[in-house]
């Protein structure tokens, strides 16, 4: 069935300025790491992209490999772009990202000129796409002059290949680094992509710190732990979850613990006082600090969906929750 876009789609998600520049990017974010590859239902995904954008979900964040097989998602991204969202391309963000292993050989991973400019025109040929909106590096090289890498992500704005460009996983030091020579060069860095969730606080021990001094907003990916900072993993662990699944590959890093499954009991609660699921207080938490642009959140199903998006109904926290937050990751 042909899509016809909600016409309030606008009415209720926030969108926040992507650190000092103009671009706002919306609270909640889709990734499409897991469940768009080859391999998934493509109706499903139709459905999950749909469903977020009727939402306001106006951010879709996708890299060189994702899928699986690597590709995949890219690929699946641009036919079902090209059936329903055509029409709706200057209301949407699109990124895509290169640093892990594409192609063998020298050319096909890190951080070198000759590998960020052919691994996003390859992008772009998978998603059918003239630019994309963001361009990241999707992790610092060690054996790359950081100067060649951000100079190439200069070329790709200036050859119109994206919009702007951002930074993933880089620490404090490479990152104040990087937006010093991005700078210098007349291309800003729009953006940092870390991990943060409650499991995962790292950013908070200097790098957002170093993001506010330098104008970079922030999104941060898997706010939920991979599902962990939900129900689901509360009882027997469901045959269709992430960690069923692919328990054992190198993405699924997670560890589905009784320590963590017994915090989440705990937090559980504070999220039911605050009339909030699981994974909404998981969310709403990335999102209190001032300098977080966007909560970049997975799915495998609308519903999920739905529910990250119902967190941004209550984003506030009293320093008492905060606390009890607190004592609970700590303990
Ligand atoms: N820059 C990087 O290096 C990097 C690395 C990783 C990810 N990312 C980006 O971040 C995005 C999100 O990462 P992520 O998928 O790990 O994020 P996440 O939001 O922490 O985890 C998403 C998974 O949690 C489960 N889930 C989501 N909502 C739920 C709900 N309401 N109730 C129960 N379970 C729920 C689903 O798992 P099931 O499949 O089990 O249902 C879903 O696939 C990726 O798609 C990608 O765009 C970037």
């Amino acid at each position: 069935m042909m899509y016809l876009a909600d016409e309030n789609r606008y009415n209720s998600m926030q969108y926040r300025h992507s650190g000092k520049s103009g671009l706002r990017l919306p609270a909640i974010t889709l990734g499409l790491w897991y469940n768009f590859g080859g391999v998934d239902n493509l109706e499903n995904q139709r459905a999950m992209l749909r469903r977020a954008f009727d939402l306001g979900v106006t951010h879709f964040d996708l890299a060189n490999n994702y899928g699986p097989p690597p590709g995949s998602a890219e690929e699946n991204f641009g036919r079902l772009f090209a059936q329903d969202f055509k029409s709706h391309r200057d209301e949407l963000l699109i990124s895509s990202k290169a640093g892990y292993y594409m192609w063998p050989g020298p050319y096909g991973e890190w951080g070198s000129r000759k590998y960020l400019v052919a691994s996003l025109d390859q992008s772009l040929k998978r998603m059918g796409l003239d630019y994309v909106d963001i361009f990241y590096s999707h992790r610092f090289d060690p054996d790359t002059p950081l100067e060649e890498t951000m100079s190439a992500l200069d070329f790709i704005v200036r050859s119109g290949r994206a919009l702007y460009v951002g930074i993933s996983t880089y620490d404090p030091e490479q990152t104040r680094t990087a937006a010093a020579i991005l700078r210098d060069l007349g291309t800003p860095c729009l953006i940092h992509q870390p991990r943060y969730n409650m499991f995962d606080r790292w950013i908070e021990d200097g790098l957002l710190d170093v993001l506010a001094e330098e104008g970079i907003g922030c999104i941060a990916f898997s706010p939920l732990c991979q599902g962990i900072l939900t129900d689901k993993y509360l009882g027997d662990t469901p045959d269709d979850s992430r960690a069923a699944k692919y328990k054992g590959e190198f993405h699924w890093g997670d560890e589905v613990s009784a320590d963590r499954i017994a915090r989440v009991r705990r937090l559980r609660q504070i999220a039911h006082e605050r009339g909030q699921t699981m994974a909404q207080l998981a969310i709403a938490w990335t999102l209190r600090h001032p300098g977080m642009t966007s909560a970049l959140v997975g799915a495998s199903k609308v519903s999920q969906i739905e529910d990250s998006v119902g967190a941004l109904a209550n984003l506030d926290f009293s320093p008492d929750e905060l606390a009890q937050i607190d004592a609970i990751l700590s303990d």
